[in-house]
């Protein structure tokens, strides 16, 4: 998604704002660009489509200066569509999606504007160069109140040499501070190699950044807002070699031994009476956080303590659920930016439900909204694909269920003792990873590829193979076993890759059922289990065998080796599984 920064700084600005780019290039992006205002009141701006890198150059001199990434929503990436844009006195980046922009560019149009792009974007900086009479910040808050949708701008005015103002709603913003420098930043992450401090900027907020950074309301009075010190586990992640996907999926066991030395030292006393009166619980997330939301429903499913209701966060929002003052809303993100899981949350709570969140982000949007929030301490996640993150919320979602059956029935249930054994089990599954790789580069040439489980090992299954469509760009769809046949078994054929995750002991000979019905239509068929027995019992051409914990659990083992596979096999197809086609890691737009 599209990244903003703004900069304040009397020596090298420009270096700096080049370098907070590249630590947004994770979001993902397809062009990128920067605008400097010097003291004269000069505005000089390269902007270029493909990567930040191609800004590069004879430094543009200037003390206060914004950029972005873009990842395209209106308009193909082009060096004309990407930002900054500029009318007049203005330069300005923006992310977020502005629905009323048609409108608003008709009624420009008409008082004989010209634009150069073809974006949404582009009509804000036009209207303010509209609305200014000399009062800077006054003239953003005039333009922002006529804007629908969603937004995240940082813009200059030549007027003001040294400074920048910014505004927020419903697009992630926080402001930052460190020696000689002032920040504006859409995520945290990106802001914590520069910034010593941060401050959170809230919806409906301004900033100001000059000589401090000033934070206003939308009736133009200055708000108090103190700053927190940059928390080292805050700071965003390198790699000496490799990609970080690579080095993300190494950092399972430190990441689940770090989530869960964070679980057992939260205070969970705060969501008691929720948890205990909870009439149903509502878990809404997108992407691999809907998966682990689903292993959610299934294992609370289990204990049979009230309803669960598990849905993607979209679809959520425009359901009309049932949800009330009696109800819990969980909401599971890495990122906690998600648009849709942040509008669901919002909706769940303006109907009075609890809400909990789990992020990975310290100072998330997410975490500031909710009632009750779970860090998930993974560690910085930057690779597009979600990795340790799964393990992780996994990991949390599974202690949250074991707290809710222990407010709901007074004891934990049993696997609540075996969570501690995670770490090391996941440094067992790499056992798994010289197979995974052999089997990646056999299927190096396949179509597409197929992934069953029965009842918990169905969201396995699911994230499974969305890892592989996202970094290998290949179809692959993961199914209940039991449903191919409902349709889907039309698309098997001579060699066609299906893989089966069978961790439920009742439900070995069910697995076993669907694999041997696609190996008699000539599928290539990959059986992944802790048993000895249902491996050496199977008709799969390749088995795997997994580590022993208790079932529930399996969820935060069985899903590594399909990690490992689908990153090598996205690496063996020359792509960079870091930054896959068309993806950004953090989907700040509905
Ligand atoms: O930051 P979030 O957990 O809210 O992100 C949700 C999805 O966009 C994310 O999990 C996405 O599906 C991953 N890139 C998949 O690997």
């Amino acid at each position: 998604m599209c990244g903003i920064i703004g900069c304040i700084s009397r020596e090298n600005c420009y270096e700096k704002l080049l370098s907070s780019l590249a630590r947004l290039e994770y979001r993902g992006y397809d062009s990128a660009g920067v605008c400097l205002l010097s003291d004269s009141g000069t505005l000089r701006v390269r902007k270029k489509k493909g990567y930040v890198s191609n800004l590069a150059g004879k430094p543009i001199p200037g003390g206060a200066g914004i950029g972005h990434t873009r990842w395209a929503t209106h308009g193909k990436p082009s060096d004309e569509n990407a930002h900054p844009h500029l009318c007049g006195k203005f330069a300005l980046v923006h992310n977020g999606i502005i629905e009323n922009y048609a409108a608003l560019k008709e009624e420009l149009l008409v008082q004989g504007d010209v634009f150069l792009s073809e974006t949404d974007s582009e009509v804000i900086v036009h209207l303010l160069s509209h609305a200014y009479r000399g009062d800077f910040l006054g003239a953003l808050r005039e333009v922002c109140a006529r804007l629908c949708g969603s937004y995240a701008l940082a813009v200059l005015c030549a007027d003001y040499p040294g400074q920048i103002a910014a505004a927020r709603r419903g697009s992630p913003l926080v402001a930052g501070a460190a020696k000689g420098a002032l920040y504006v930043c859409s995520d945290v992450p990106a802001l914590c190699g520069e910034a010593e401090f941060l401050c959170p900027v809230e919806d409906g907020e301004f900033v100001l950044l000059s000589d401090a950074v000033r934070v206003f309301d939308g009736q133009g009075r200055q708000i108090e807002r103190s700053f927190t010190r940059v928390k080292s586990e805050q700071r965003a992640a390198s790699v000496a070699e490799g990609t970080f996907m690579q080095a993300e999926i190494a950092q399972v066991p430190r990441a689940l031994r770090d989530t869960l030395e964070g679980l057992e030292g939260t205070d969970f006393a705060p969501c008691a009476r929720a948890l205990r009166g909870a009439k149903r619980i509502w878990c809404a997330a997108c992407g691999t956080a809907y998966h682990a939301a689903l292993s959610f429903a299934d294992v609370l499913a289990e204990k049979g303590v009230c309803d669960v209701f598990c849905t993607t966060s979209s679809e959520f929002r425009y359901k009309t659920p049932l949800i009330g003052a009696e109800d819990v809303f969980v909401a599971v993100s890495q990122s906690g930016e998600t648009a849709d899981t942040l509008e669901a949350a919002r909706l769940a709570k303006s109907r009075g439900a609890f809400l909990i969140g789990i992020t990975n982000v310290a100072d998330s949007s997410l975490s500031r909204l909710v009632h009750f929030n779970i860090a998930m301490r993974a560690g910085p996640e930057i690779a597009v694909a979600a990795t340790k993150s799964y393990n992780a919320q996994l990991l949390c979602l599974f202690y949250l269920a074991a707290q809710l059956v222990f407010f709901k029935k007074g004891s934990f249930p049993l696997w609540k003792g075996e969570l501690r054994l995670l770490p090391e089990r996941a440094e067992e599954c790499f056992g798994t990873f010289g197979q995974m790789s052999a089997l990646a580069a056999k299927l190096i040439s396949a179509k597409g590829m197929f992934f069953l489980g029965r009842n918990a090992d169905f969201p396995t299954a699911l994230e499974g193979a969305l890892k592989v469509r996202e970094i290998a760009c290949l179809f692959a769809e993961g199914y209940p076993a039991g449903e191919l046949k409902h349709g889907s078994l039309a698309l098997v054929e001579e060699g066609f890759p299906v893989f089966a995750l069978s961790t439920r002991e009742a439900l070995f000979a069910k697995t076993e059922n669907a694999l041997a019905e696609v190996r008699a239509r000539g599928a290539y068929t990959i059986l992944l289990s802790q048993s000895e027995q249902a491996l050496s019992q199977s008709c799969a051409h390749c088995k795997v065998l997994l580590p022993k914990i208790c079932a529930p659990l399996y969820p935060v083992l069985s899903v590594l080796p399909l990690q490992y596979f689908a990153c090598r096999l996205s690496l063996l197809r020359g792509m960079d599984p870091d930054k896959p086609r068309n993806l950004a890691k953090s989907v700040t737009v509905e």
